[in-house]
């Protein structure tokens, strides 16, 4: 995929919204690209927020093409769910996948784009090849679990890795970052290669979450490095 070719892709994350009011916080983010839905189960993560029903009224109330981010314990039995549902992308994390390739696989026979999310303290290089079978590679740039955490400037040489091996030909996954996107770091993330960038207090905590959509957008724009 030429995704540097493509505009920025902003993924609101829902984390950090009303969960009262999803389908009116979803029409706040209305030109959002994915709606990034943090999905964890106080076992994989210490935090626990939604699951499979909540995902498919949420499917009902936006078109906005969901996201779906696993931070679960044994992804291989639940991320196809998630799929069949009418997911746009599902997430699965490398540290929980028991049958990363075979799980990949059943994501996309069931009609969504498949990810790969990798914890700050693991290593690239031991999923390229894994790697090769997915569409998404989602870095985390926070320890996964809570919103409003710092931003790791230290996890932009993997960023940079993902994107050298996008532009080489060796994978063809768009590189997402998620944990502490902001307007102060969303820079930082585009000049490392960043293609997708998901946001969670950046846009729910703004005046107006629309406007900071577009903002950021606009700042990854700024940023990327030139192609080629
Ligand atoms: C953290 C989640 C993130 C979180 C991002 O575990 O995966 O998606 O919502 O929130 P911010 O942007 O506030 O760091
Ligand atoms: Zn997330």
């Amino acid at each position: 995929m030429p995704a540097q070719n493509s505009a920025p892709l902003i993924a609101p994350s829902i984390l950090n919204a009303d969960f009262a009011h999803l389908a009116d916080e979803a029409a706040a983010v209305a030109g959002a690209d994915w709606l990034h839905v943090d999905v964890m189960d106080n076992h994989f993560v210490p935090n626990l927020t939604l699951g499979l029903p909540v995902v498919k009224s949420l499917l009902k109330a936006t078109d906005i093409p969901i996201d779906c981010h696993l931070m679960i314990t044994d992804p291989d039995r639940w991320a196809i769910g998630y799929a069949e549902a009418g997911a746009y992308n599902v997430t699965v994390h490398a540290e929980a996948v028991a049958d990363a390739i075979g799980t990949a696989a059943n994501i996309r026979k069931a009609g969504a784009k498949a990810g790969l999310s990798l914890k700050p303290g693991t290593d690239l290089e031991d999923w390229v090849d894994v790697l090769r079978h997915y569409d998404t590679l989602l870095v985390m740039t926070v320890e996964p679990g809570f919103g409003g955490q710092s931003f790791m400037p230290e996890m932009m040489a993997k960023v940079r890795r993902a994107r050298s091996l996008v532009d080489t030909g060796h994978l063809t996954v768009v590189v997402q970052v998620d944990g502490g996107i902001s307007a102060d770091t969303i820079e930082q993330a585009a000049q490392a290669g960043a293609d997708c960038f998901v946001a969670g207090s950046a846009v729910y905590s703004a005046q107006d979450p629309a406007a900071a959509v577009v903002a950021l957008r606009a700042a990854a724009a700024a940023s990327r490095p030139a192609v080629g």
